[in-house]
């Protein structure tokens, strides 16, 4: 902490080594360690800088994935941090609490960057969330949950992908914060775990082995207005939730991934993963647990807009060959936005495989989904959706700037594969 009350993080890229499977040492990379990074925590109004520096051999960058933030500081594609450098980025938090997360994105290059392992998940945090009783004792009973699939190759990680792979690579097996079979064992009868898909390309439907209903309190950007029970929740490359799921004393229960009926033909269904399911995580539970205060009925208060003073709307016809026809320049602005305005996005999928849509700086709200009011769980606070191919929807999205005619924020595809490709566009905010 500075004299000004600035909290200062340190962030190191690294190359290293780890040992994910005994006796087998792969090359990774990592924040501050061999892979992955540090948990970053902030509070609503709190001021934070972080010295991002690259020791790599490479230059990247470190985008702050969920963050209301001033373009200069995105960490998107413009600002690179060269072999040696240091780049040290400053804003204030202003937005609600909320599961957020961190990785590289030099263009042309993400995928390879996130998957040798620079990812970490940046948690925030605000007065109205810490007056509600939710699991909240970080590593016991609230516990941040990454999500990747790999696959192994001699020393290296296999970064290869199948030909007829056109949402980009596809592991065969999962981990859960760069842990294999991963088990954890919990004291609490309810447990909160944070959700996140940091993988590539792939798409994961989460629910338990023996199908129990678990409680959905949260979406990218924060507390829904209410709990959501379910039983399965279909999480795309760089979406979050964070779910709370109740526990029997002695029992052991596993997160799984099952397989996904809506991405289309069965073409699409085989190669683009819908068809598999994977063990992510299994819960085993102590003799004893602790009781846990019952969730509250009435979550948050959504700050996205409801689009009823939408000044302008946008059409983004999604394409692996460029978004509106376009493939992603570095010096051209598609798009310019006005601050402290709102305006509908329309966003479409007809391309025949399954892509999502990532808005930087902005939390949206999603207003319909193909025509329609969207289902209980996306029905909060959103960054990133899901559109396998046949999907329309309509977004309300507000900027609040502060003004940067110069700097783009971006859009893009999350299945990394896609975006460095060229599915991304560029806005100003003016
Ligand atoms: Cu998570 Cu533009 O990225
Ligand atoms: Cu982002
Ligand atoms: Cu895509």
């Amino acid at each position: 902490v500075k004299a000004d009350g600035t909290k200062v993080f340190d962030l190191e890229m690294r190359a290293g080594e780890k040992e994910f499977r005994s006796g087998q040492r792969t090359k990774t990379w990592g924040f501050n360690g061999d892979h992955l990074g540090p948990t970053l925590r902030a509070e609503r109004g709190d001021k934070v800088e972080v010295r991002v520096r690259n020791t790599l051999d490479e230059s990247s960058t470190v985008h702050w994935h969920g963050m209301h933030l001033p373009a200069r500081m995105d960490g998107g594609p413009h600002q690179m941090v060269r072999p040696g450098a240091t780049w040290t980025p400053y804003w204030k938090i202003d937005q609600p609490a909320a599961t957020l997360w961190y990785h590289p994105h030099p263009h042309g290059r993400t995928e390879q960057h996130v998957q040798r392992g620079l990812a970490g998940m940046f948690l925030l945090d605000d007065d109205k969330s810490a007056a509600l009783p939710l699991p909240k004792k970080y590593g016991v009973d609230d516990l941040p949950v990454i999500v990747q699939d790999v696959k192994f190759d001699g020393a290296e990680f296999d970064h290869g992908r199948g030909l007829m792979q056109n949402v980009g690579f596809l592991g065969d097996r999962t981990m859960v914060n760069g842990t294999l079979d991963p088990h954890r064992e919990v004291r609490d009868e309810l447990v909160r775990l944070r959700l996140l898909n940091a993988s590539t390309a792939r798409t994961y439907s989460f629910g338990f082995d023996d199908n129990r209903r678990y409680t959905q309190i949260a979406t990218d950007g924060g507390l829904l207005e209410r709990p959501v029970q379910t039983e399965r929740l279909q999480l795309s490359p760089g979406e979050r939730a964070e779910i709370v799921v109740r526990m029997r004393a002695g029992e052991r229960t596993t997160l799984r991934s099952f397989p996904q009926d809506n991405y289309g033909d069965a073409w699409n269904t085989r190669f683009g993963g819908a068809d598999d399911s994977f063990d992510i995580l299994q819960l085993r539970a102590a003799e004893a647990l602790r009781p846990s205060p019952a969730l509250p009925q009435k979550l948050g208060e959504l700050e996205v807009p409801d689009g009823s003073d939408a000044v302008r709307a946008r059409h983004f016809d999604l394409k692996k060959s460029g978004i509106n026809g376009r493939k992603m320049a570095m010096d051209r602005i598609d798009e310019t936005v006005t601050r402290g305005t709102t305006e509908t996005w329309t966003v479409r999928n007809t391309n025949g495989m399954p892509h999502n849509f990532h808005v930087h700086d902005v939390q949206f709200r999603v207003l319909e989904v193909n025509g329609k009011i969207p289902p209980p769980h996306l029905r909060g606070a959103k960054d990133t959706v899901f559109l396998p191919n046949g999907t329309t929807m309509k977004l309300a999205l507000r900027f609040e700037g502060p003004a940067d005619p110069d700097t783009p924020y971006v859009y893009h595809c999350h299945l990394l594969y896609h975006e460095d490709e060229g599915m991304m566009g560029q806005f100003a905010v003016v």
